[in-house]
């Protein structure tokens, strides 16, 4: 009945930096300072923190003992392994998101890591064009954007393949890298890219921190100092706290960035052997994780960005979106002494932090594919390297207003994460049984798990998951279904001229308040008129024709107020490719359910479905 692992990790310290490097990703360079800007700054901090410790540690510490337990029976992917904890189908059917999410976020989060490639190429050859000297606002700002744009193709549909730009060289150099390290196995491939790629985005990241913890802004850019800049990020605004929005941002940021419930760590657990650790290696991960995302991703991006082209305009770009360091960055490289080679390093770190990532969403599905098919690893990585091929040019090709990338990062890269981590804590808690689950989670542990988390673990986690679920629909599924019945959102926006002038009109650091009001076309309803990014929400048009919805702007600091005008873009391409983004996603769950039923009846065969019942103890 025991199998043996058919692979297996060639150190402690190997498998430790495979998890870390699966955690420390974009995650934490570009999603969590959007996230925390945007969510109350130094407030965010208090969920977050409060999230790390009642769900993401202690789901973190039971997805390891499942996956290890898993791979003592045999099983190496979540649908073989949750079938076991949760005693059948159920469990087996969740099991099928836990092969989605790192699939699905691999579709959109392997682009990402080839504009990595990309910048860091072009800095590694001078840059991306822009001159120092030119005004910030009204030329390098544009110029940025406007790169950025076309890198992502964020035009129209098919723009990269139109212009056949040069990413998509950086995009395939980055799939072949992906494709050989998976095919070359957990040791040989997965733990060796980690053991270099770890400690170089350590010291890298260190030697770019101190770089700009020292800088000053230089004369003519709209920035702020370094001061203003942490305090953007940090001050608090204990206000965000009474919106739910915050909490579940918080706690969704954690998952994504800890990879916990993702379907990665049960899977990689699964290849350890029975007394080696999992609660201090657990730990562990986390902790690396949290220093390279609160130290580093926490003080580099926001920091830089708003010393050089102040808060105004890094706001706009923050978000929970991933392209504030693409955004904002190349203009602090083109002022800074030395900016190529920083630019260069930042880059170059951002890339080794995706691949450590992309790299553990591709080995699940092809683990998967293998023991569901019975196939070898020559089939398995063919399999997944088509497949992720597939999600890639969808994602590739639908690349206006990056909506399909948005659409598969809200559903699969959180509220799935979500429901995973929902099933193997309730399996771990209740169905296996808290104590039998801690039993197993103790086998070879160099740290016991503490008696409050056990209580944490059994009623905290998942009733606190439940409540974080339940707003979370509440919050943020209306919207999304909006969409996809042909309500489109969007905010205006001033030229940038306007936001150049609106910088120069008030002291830096000024307690601004803002006064949104449409001027013309079909009326509209502002989610928030007072704030400085407010939002609206109106019909796709029958001709689907993009049109423009204008706006005033009155800001006031109590002395001096100031009116501009602004303009909304109503991009009527959203709600089709929203649409079209969810069809692609039900036939990848549905091909991951088929070839699960398949698996099923393999193992039926093979003696290991237990028919309901949890295996003897071992
Ligand atoms: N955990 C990975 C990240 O933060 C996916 O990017």
């Amino acid at each position: 009945m025991t199998n043996q692992p058919t692979q297996q990790w060639g150190s402690r310290l190997g498998v430790i930096l495979a998890v870390a490097g699966s955690a420390v990703g974009l995650g934490n360079f570009l999603r969590f300072p959007g996230n925390a800007a945007e969510n109350g700054g130094g407030a965010f901090m208090i969920p977050y923190f409060l999230a790390l410790l009642i769900v993401g540690i202690p789901i973190g510490w039971a997805e390891w003992a499942i996956g290890r337990y898993g791979g003592r029976k045999g099983f190496h992917s979540a649908p073989g392994i949750l079938g076991i904890w949760c005693k059948g189908p159920i469990g087996r059917y969740a099991g099928v998101l836990g092969v989605l999410i790192p699939l699905g976020v691999y579709f959109y989060y392997v682009l990402i890591e080839s504009w990595c490639l990309y910048y860091f190429w072009k800095y590694c050859t001078g840059g991306i064009g822009l001159e120092p000297t030119t005004d910030v606002a009204s030329v390098q700002v544009p110029h940025t954007r406007g790169f950025f744009n076309e890198v992502v193709g964020a035009a129209d549909n098919g723009a990269l393949f139109q212009t056949m730009h040069p990413v998509l060289i950086a995009f395939v150099i980055t799939v072949v890298c992906n494709v050989w390290f998976v095919y070359r196995g957990l040791s040989k491939g997965i733990e060796t890219v980690c053991k270099y790629a770890m400690p170089v985005m350590a010291v890298l990241g260190i030697v770019i921190l101190i770089r700009v913890l020292t800088l000053s802004a230089p004369a003519g850019t709209t920035g702020q100092s370094v001061v203003d800049g942490l305090g953007y990020l940090w001050n608090p605004n204990f206000e965000k706290l009474s919106n739910f929005k915050t909490w579940v941002a918080a706690t969704g940021q954690i998952f994504f960035s800890l990879s916990v419930g993702f379907g990665v760590i049960i899977n990689y657990a699964s290849y350890m052997k029975k007394k080696d650790d999992v609660v201090l290696s657990g730990l562990t991960a986390s902790a690396t994780n949290e220093f390279f995302e609160v130290v580093l991703g926490g003080l580099i991006t926001v920091t830089a960005s708003v010393v050089f082209v102040g808060v105004l305009l890094t706001s706009q770009a923050t978000g929970g979106s991933m392209s504030l360091g693409f955004k904002t960055l190349p203009m602090v490289f083109a002022q800074m002494p030395g900016g190529n080679f920083f630019g260069a390093a930042f880059f170059l770190i951002l890339f080794l932090a995706a691949i450590t990532s992309s790299l553990s969403m591709l080995q699940p599905s092809k683990a998967f594919f293998e023991e569901a098919l019975g196939i070898d690893k020559v089939k398995s990585t063919t399999l997944v390297t088509v497949w992720g091929l597939i999600g890639n040019a969808f994602v590739l090709y639908y690349s206006k207003g990056l909506t399909a990338l948005d659409t598969i990062d809200f559903w699969v890269g959180s509220v799935f994460i979500m429901v995973v981590a929902a099933v193997q804590i309730i399996a771990f808690g209740w169905i296996f049984g808290l104590e039998r689950g801690i039993a197993e989670a103790h086998e070879g542990a160099q740290l016991r798990i503490p008696k409050f988390f056990q209580f944490v673990i059994k009623y905290v986690s998942p009733a606190y998951l439940i409540v974080i679920m339940i707003g979370f629909c509440l919050n943020n599924a209306p919207g999304y279904v909006d969409t996809l019945l042909g309500n489109v959102t969007t905010s205006p926006q001033l030229s940038v001229a306007a936001q150049r002038d609106l910088v120069a009109a008030f002291p830096a650091g000024s307690k601004l308040t803002y006064t949104w009001k449409q001027l013309g076309g079909s009326p509209v309803t502002l989610a928030d008129a007072s704030s400085a990014k407010p939002s609206f929400a109106t019909k796709e048009p029958a001709n689907a024709k993009n049109f423009e919805v204008p706006f005033e702007l009155t800001v006031s600091d109590g002395t001096t107020t100031k009116t501009f005008t602004a303009s909304a873009e109503v991009d009527v391409e959203s709600p089709g490719s929203a649409r079209r983004t969810w069809v692609f996603l039900l036939l990848t769950i549905a091909g991951l359910v088929a070839i699960t039923a398949i698996g099923a009846r393999r193992w039926k065969a093979e003696g290991r479905d237990l028919d309901g019942k949890l295996p003897a103890a071992d």
